[in-house]
């Protein structure tokens, strides 16, 4: 997957940005505040996900403008594309948002159309931070290649919420908790096929991640990568056997009613799963140095793409929003040896400390605008 071109105006500080791409290697330089993540972010935006840096549509648009506009042209293994969208101020909710032309009614419904995978400075917490950290890289990981899942998640929620709900209003003497059940059923449908795809996605994940972490430590130390059900303590030779892992889920549920009842809320289920990552057979999370946690979620977002790779056909453009002044040297080369094969856009304060490793266009960006830089 290949950007050619990306305009924007009025998105956050961005103004008359039209920018041709550089099909490998493109650098967006500039100071701090300047409109370098604000860049990285319309380009994420036209992936259909929610800001990763948690922005909402009405902050898409300037301060003193009137519409957020981006523009992306890209093409694919097939053909050449073409998104838009617009934000106006007064009418947030009434997105333009199109793909070739054609009207879509959510900026999300461009899910799974242009694909990319960000890496920021927080994504290296990734193994340290909590669980749902690992929970939503997983998911968006599991979407990316089965659309599906996204409505799993989505029904999984919305039930949650309501059993939740439910298990809040029952009373002391217990009156009221036979309507639990009536969530009970549709959670654990919902709960068992996300647990399916989530183990499936860690397996492919750990056979990715071991041999790039290996490498990242040349050869001494070994990575595993393992899915920490809530529900589940085994799925081997089970995957199929959708009936048995209900029957399961049903049980779990019901031997966790009493301390639901107590604590107000669903204590098990696929909302609290993890991903443990271990290093030489420790928690990196729990007993790993600052550095090995940082190589694990480096290994595991390169992991990503890859993954991306294999399943579709075609790598997703890499964002590298200010990661690799974050990284020490042996690290940052790892990453471009890794993504050689992606276009990629990296954002850096000071270029050379990129330019001396890669090669491609230059751009620098300076109060939300950009300059083709000569070097
Ligand atoms: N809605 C907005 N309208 C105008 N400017 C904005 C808006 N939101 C953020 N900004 C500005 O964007 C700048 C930060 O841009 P950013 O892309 O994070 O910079 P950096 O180059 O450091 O990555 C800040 O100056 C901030 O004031
Ligand atoms: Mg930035």
């Amino acid at each position: 997957m290949v950007i050619n071109r990306v305009t924007a105006d009025g998105y956050k500080n961005l103004e008359g940005i039209d920018i041709e791409l550089d099909p490998k290697m493109n650098i967006i330089c500039g100071e701090n505040a300047q409109g370098k993540t604000n860049l990285v972010e319309a380009v994420w935006l036209c992936s259909g996900c929610r800001s990763f840096r948690g922005t909402r549509d009405k902050d898409f648009i300037g301060f003193v403008k009137d519409a957020a506009k981006v523009g992306m042209d890209f093409t694919d293994s097939v053909r050449k594309q073409r998104i838009e969208f617009e934000v106006r101020r007064g009418s947030v909710k009434d997105k333009i948002v199109t793909l070739n032309g054609v009207k879509l009614p959510l900026l999300s419904k461009l899910f799974g159309c242009f694909r990319c995978v960000v890496f920021t400075p927080e994504d290296l917490n990734l193994i340290k931070g909590s669980p749902d950290n690992r929970r939503s890289f997983a998911d968006l990981s599991i979407a990316q290649i089965k659309p599906s899942y996204v409505s799993a998640l989505n029904k999984y929620n919305m039930i949650l919420a309501q059993r939740n709900a439910a298990l809040k209003s029952v009373g002391r003497d217990g009156s009221g908790a036979e309507f639990l059940d009536v969530w009970n059923e549709q959670l654990i449908k919902a709960g068992t096929y996300i647990s399916v795809l989530r183990y499936a996605f860690c397996i492919t994940l750990n056979n990715y991640t071991k041999p790039l972490y290996s490498s990242i430590t040349n050869g001494i130390e070994d990575m595993d990568i393992y899915y920490q059900s809530t529900v589940f303590e085994k799925f081997d030779g089970r995957l199929n056997n959708t009936e048995e892992l209900e029957d399961e889920y049903a049980e779990k549920l019901k031997a966790s009613a009493e301390n639901d009842l107590r604590a107000g809320f669903t204590t098990v289920g696929v909302h609290r799963d993890d991903i443990g990552a271990y290093i030489n057979g420790l928690s990196v999370r729990e007993f790993g140095s600052q550095g090995q946690a940082r190589s694990a979620a480096l290994a595991m977002k390169l992991a990503h793409a890859k993954i991306l790779k294999a399943e579709q056909g075609e790598y997703p453009v890499m964002l590298l929003d200010d990661v690799l002044s974050e990284l020490d040297e042996k690290r940052r080369r790892f990453i471009l040896n890794n993504i050689e094969d992606m276009q990629v856009i990296i954002t850096c304060c000071d270029e050379k400390s990129v330019t001396d490793m890669a090669s491609g266009k230059i751009f620098r960006m300076e109060k939300g605008r950009t300059d083709i830089f000569d070097n």
